[in-house]
């Protein structure tokens, strides 16, 4: 997510830095107000609505409104269905789907106040298109976002909001580490932040990597695109 938020700072946008782990949120817009950007970092766990208002208030009071919302947060639990407790099954698709769900819900109704077009962008895996054996509550939260995306973009079309998700494919570690050195996070180092590259193959677009890809659907308004986007 990190390297989401360095590209659409380079790109000109400025940042609100949400994450449920305050020192990554910090860290994140630290590292954009270097780069010469406005950010700030807001400690949020996007399963709970009053933390997500608050984000979204907190985003107002700073910039006067939302343009584009990247849907990231996600939890990583290797298990399978059948070593798969179920308060943990609960909690990693809460904050893969209802995350998305609750911040989508709030940032498009302030989109649709503010009366000037705007972009979400939710985050899938290649998992979430083909299943995955013992990575079972990712695959199905994901699985459950691309359908979260079509049926949301039908229905915000409306308002000029586009909505469209966007799946990493092939992944690689070395940019992530080298971010994570960079902003001085050394719980995140074996993270896979950010590391994700798009994979070579025929069709597919060597050496970039998510957070390149997601900024061009992020910033290219007045497009007709609304939907999913599988890099
Ligand atoms: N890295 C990969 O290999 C890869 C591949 C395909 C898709 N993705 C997707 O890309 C996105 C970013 O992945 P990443 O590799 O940067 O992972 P990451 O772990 O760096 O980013 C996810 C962030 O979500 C945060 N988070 C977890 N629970 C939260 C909660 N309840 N509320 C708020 N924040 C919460 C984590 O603290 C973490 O910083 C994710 O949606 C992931 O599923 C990653």
């Amino acid at each position: 997510m990190g390297g989401i938020a360095e590209e659409l700072a380079r790109e000109g946008a400025n940042l609100v830095c949400v994450d449920v782990r305050e020192e990554y949120a910090e860290k994140c817009a630290a590292a954009i107000v270097t780069e010469g950007r406005d950010a700030i970092g807001v400690a949020c766990d996007v399963t709970d609505e009053d933390q997500v208002l608050a984000a979204v208030s907190r985003a107002t009071e700073r910039f006067g409104g939302v343009d584009i919302l990247v849907n990231g947060a996600a939890q990583f639990n290797f298990k399978g269905v059948l070593n798969m407790p179920v308060d943990e099954w609960r909690r990693q698709t809460d904050i893969i789907l209802t995350g998305a769900f609750l911040f989508t819900k709030h940032v498009a109704h302030l989109m649709i106040q503010q009366e000037r077009k705007g972009n979400i962008i939710n985050i899938i895996s290649t998992a979430g298109h083909q299943g995955e054996p013992g990575n079972v509550g990712y695959g199905t939260a994901k699985a459950g976002l691309i359908n979260f995306t079509r049926s949301v973009a039908m229905e915000l079309a409306r308002y000029g909001i586009r909505v469209n998700s966007l799946t990493p494919t092939a992944t690689g570690q070395s940019e992530g580490l080298e971010r994570a050195a960079r902003w001085a996070c050394g719980g995140l180092a074996g993270a896979p932040t950010g590391t994700t590259r798009f994979g070579t193959a025929a069709g597919r677009q060597p050496g970039r990597t998510a957070a390149q890809a997601a900024q061009p659907v992020a910033l290219r308004q007045g497009c007709g695109l609304s939907g999913i986007r599988r890099c």
